[in-house]
This record gives C-alpha cells, sequence and structure tokens, in this order.
C-alpha cells in the first residue's frame, strides 16, 4: 500500500456536507445522527471553533474539529477515510489542533470517546492523553464514554503568548 500525501486546511462551510456524511459513517455509526450538515456548518462558522480538514487527490480524507473557551479546549470531532487510516493523517490533524491550543494559552484539551473504540483509544494515548472517567450510559443513555485529558501547561503557568506582556510591563 503506498502511502499518499496529504494537505490539511482550514474547513469552510462547503466542506460541512462531507464532514457530516463522515461523522455519521464513521464516529457515530449505530447512534443517532446527530453532527448533520447545518450543525457543522455552523460549528464551522463559530469564532471559538478550529475545523481542519486533510485534503488527498481523491477529495476530503479526514477532518478534525476543536471548540475552545478562556483555558480549555474540547475534540468534538476528528475521523480518517478507512482507505487512509494508519498513514498518519490524524496524527498530522492533531498536531496542528494541539499547537493551536498550547498557543492559545489553554491548560488542557479534553474529549470524549466511545468506550469501544479502542483504535481511538490508542491513537489518543499515543499522543499523550489520558483517560480519567468512564461515563455509563453516555451516548444515548446505551453506550458508555470514556473521558480522556492531556495537559498542556500547569494551570497557574503563564500562558505562552503573555511573554511580550510581561517584557513590555517591564520596559
Ligand atoms: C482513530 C483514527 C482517527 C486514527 O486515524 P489514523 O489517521 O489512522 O491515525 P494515525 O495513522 O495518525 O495513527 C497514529 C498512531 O496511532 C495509533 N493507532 C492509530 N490507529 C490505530 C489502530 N487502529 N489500532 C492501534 N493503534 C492505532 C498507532 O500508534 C499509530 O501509529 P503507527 O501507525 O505508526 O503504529 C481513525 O482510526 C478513525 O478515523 N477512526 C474512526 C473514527 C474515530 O474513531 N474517531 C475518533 C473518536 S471520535
Amino acid at each position: 500500500m503506498t502511502t499518499e500525501a496529504v494537505t490539511l486546511r482550514l474547513a469552510d462551510a462547503a466542506d460541512a456536507e462531507t464532514i457530516a456524511q463522515m461523522s455519521r459513517d464513521l464516529i457515530e455509526s449505530g447512534l443517532g445522527w446527530r453532527y448533520r450538515a447545518d450543525r457543522v456548518r455552523r460549528l464551522i462558522g463559530r469564532r471559538d471553533t478550529l475545523a481542519l480538514v486533510a485534503c488527498g487527490r481523491s477529495g476530503t480524507v479526514g477532518f478534525g474539529v476543536m471548540q475552545f473557551d478562556d483555558e480549555h479546549a474540547h475534540l468534538t470531532l476528528l475521523a480518517v477515510r478507512p482507505s487512509h487510516q494508519r498513514q498518519g493523517v490524524a496524527r498530522q490533524i492533531m498536531q496542528w489542533l494541539l499547537e493551536s491550543a498550547r498557543v492559545a494559552g489553554m491548560v488542557s484539551v479534553h474529549l470524549e470517546l466511545r468506550a469501544t473504540n479502542r483504535p481511538a483509544l490508542h491513537f489518543y494515548r499515543t499522543l499523550g492523553f489520558a483517560q480519567t472517567l468512564v461515563l455509563a450510559g453516555y451516548y444515548e443513555q446505551r453506550e458508555a464514554a470514556i473521558r480522556m485529558m492531556v495537559l498542556l501547561r500547569a494551570p497557574d503557568a503563564q500562558p505562552p503568548g503573555d511573554d511580550w506582556l510581561q517584557r513590555a510591563r517591564r520596559r
């Protein structure tokens, strides 16, 4: 199997349909379809959301969506087409998202995944995420979720972006 080079870019409204379909088939399969195109389009348009797509020769092969609050980020969606899995695509998407969270001064990144999703659990562990909780009945009151998090900085440490502010104050 040859590994195809993929390019990452910011998602826009035109990507919503594809992301929604991939979410239905790869993330939400067997559950109700919650991330339909309208919802994904609204997410992409939000100022507190970073949405990326990975593009190969045949079109979109993966995507990731992360939402930010003041100090914490939440990975909302992540998936790669089966044809392009185990080629480092999700790792590339996560590197961009995690670096953005770091630069934005986030303390930590959180996510939930289906407790049966062992491949994803393993994948997130390789990125330094640790399991924090098992939430029984999290999905439609019938499927458990595993919550995971990664710490990006100590909560009381200065966000990286504030260095220039400190220097400016000392002048
Ligand atoms: C989980 C998922 C996003 C990983 O995407 P990917 O592009 O295949 O992952 P990568 O190629 O970047 O993998 C990086 C590392 O993670 C680990 N990993 C990834 N997939 C794995 C699997 N199926 N089994 C075991 N380890 C896995 C490996 O250590 C891998 O490195 P390696 O291939 O050099 O051994 C992908 O399997 C997927 O889309 N699954 C369906 C949707 C989903 O589960 N989304 C996440 C939960 S919301």
